[in-house]
């Protein structure tokens, strides 16, 4: 690890904070700032965490839901046992994954995936936007009515248009950046939320998109959340 990278950790108030309370990752207080600011978990309710590793935010999700809801982890890296939450080892886009996730509809998809850094700003962007669009291809696909998705993106001139792409599942759309988000880094979050099942506006006017009722083969009761 070069000698730069880890006196700016040591430095990090973040990172010595994670290391003191046992949190996996400084990650997790990017996430902890969100659910404080836009109230995504409550106990009972069903998270699935994608690009979990090494599992920074299941741990948060997992004391905020208290004893009673689940948490499901999706990574291709392993990640060491927490208590109360399911790891599935798996890669988003990967067809196989729906299978491995269950029967049962989630209430939150978070994705915190990160796409491996060239260091070619523009290409980092379109690899980050396109994990944003696989984590919500998946998220149409569990979510119940009412549920929510939230999506770590690195800014660019593509992000107006995945606002918009995003915007047509939910009923709102909102962009932040916690302030444990590095001021130089260009990621920002997407919190999105109020899940319709049917998209409105959907590029192929009147078909439905394939939603978890269609999965499930029930019609799903609005979540909780
Ligand atoms: C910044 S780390 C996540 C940190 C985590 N939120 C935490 O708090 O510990 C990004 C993760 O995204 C994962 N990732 C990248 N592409 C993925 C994909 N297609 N499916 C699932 N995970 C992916 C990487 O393996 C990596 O572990």
């Amino acid at each position: 690890m070069p000698r730069r990278f880890v006196d700016e950790r040591r430095r990090d108030p973040y990172y010595r904070a994670a290391q003191r309370e046992g949190l996996r990752s400084r990650a997790a207080f990017k996430f902890a700032y969100l659910d404080d600011r836009f109230h995504l978990l409550r106990p009972g309710l069903r998270v699935l965490d994608l690009g979990a590793a090494p599992g920074g935010w299941s741990l948060v999700a997992r004391e905020r839901l208290g004893t009673r809801g689940e948490v499901v982890a999706v990574d291709p890296r392993p990640i060491e046992l927490i208590a109360g939450v399911r790891v599935v080892r798996g890669r988003v886009g990967d067809p196989s994954l729906l299978g491995a996730l269950g029967p049962t509809p989630f209430d939150v998809v978070l994705s915190d995936m990160s796409p491996r850094i060239s260091g070619a700003y523009a290409t980092d962007h379109a690899r980050s936007v396109d994990l944003v669009r696989a984590g919500l291809a998946l998220a149409r696909q569990v979510l119940r009515p009412g549920g929510a998705y939230v999506a770590k993106v690195f800014a660019g001139d593509l992000l107006d248009g995945l606002v918009e792409e995003v915007g047509r599942s939910f009923e709102e759309v909102r962009r932040t950046k916690p302030p444990a988000s590095r001021e130089p880094s260009s990621e920002l979050y997407l919190v999105a939320r109020g899940f319709r099942a049917v998209a409105p506006e959907s590029p192929r006017a009147g078909e439905r998109e394939r939603s978890a009722s269609d999965i499930y083969g029930r019609s799903l009761p609005r979540s909780p959340f």
